[in-house]
């Protein structure tokens, strides 16, 4: 059976769910103690949309600052981009900025790139309000969704929305 090939990476600070969410997406599961990634992970997942089978291989990347130098390695070339803060810290969706500002100047020019606001079950926790993201998205052009990896709301909805985006190039 022929499938659509799409490479698909993974950016944001340590700890804001970048592993949860993959794993939540590709195995159906969550776990409260996830460990930190060294250097980066790979996982692919078969997914059908309206008859059409692709095959998504997505580079699950370290947020640890010492692993910033591998990034390009696992962002060149990839057709798609999610670039994840952590609803309950300012500092994460603040570096989440930085990851566009250098996937937009290194990165293939026509990579798809979509932010994305995690742990929104942890409703009491929010600092940075939806509009917040949303507003930056818009400007930057890019698609916006919020998650959690947790309770799985929204997960597959990332990547479907993203993968029907790559194939309408
Ligand atoms: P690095 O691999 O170091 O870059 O971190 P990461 O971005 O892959 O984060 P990881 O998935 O390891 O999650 C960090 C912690 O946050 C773990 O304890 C997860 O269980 C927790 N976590 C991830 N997603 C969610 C979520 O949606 N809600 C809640 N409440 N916790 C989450
Ligand atoms: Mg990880």
């Amino acid at each position: 059976m022929s499938s659509i090939n799409h490479k698909i990476v993974f950016l944001g600070e340590s700890a804001v769910g970048k592993s949860s969410l993959v794993i939540r997406f590709v195995n159906g599961k969550f776990s409260p103690s996830q460990e930190p990634t060294v250097g980066a992970a790979f996982l692919t997942k078969k997914i059908t949309i309206k008859n059409v089978n692709y095959k998504l291989q997505i580079w699950d990347t370290a947020g640890q600052e010492r692993y910033h130098s591998l990034a390009p390695m696992y962002y060149r070339g990839a057709g798609a981009a999610f670039i994840i803060y952590d609803i309950t810290s300012y500092d994460t969706f603040e570096k989440s900025k930085k990851w566009i500002e250098e996937l937009k100047k290194l990165g293939d020019p026509d990579v798809r790139i979509a932010l994305v606001g995690n742990k929104i079950d942890l409703v009491e926790e929010r600092v940075i309000e939806k509009e917040k993201g949303q507003e930056y998205a818009e400007k930057n052009g890019l698609m916006f969704f919020e998650t959690s990896a947790k309770t799985s709301e929204n997960v597959d909805k990332l990547f479907i929305e993203m993968t029907q985006q790559l194939q309408s190039s």
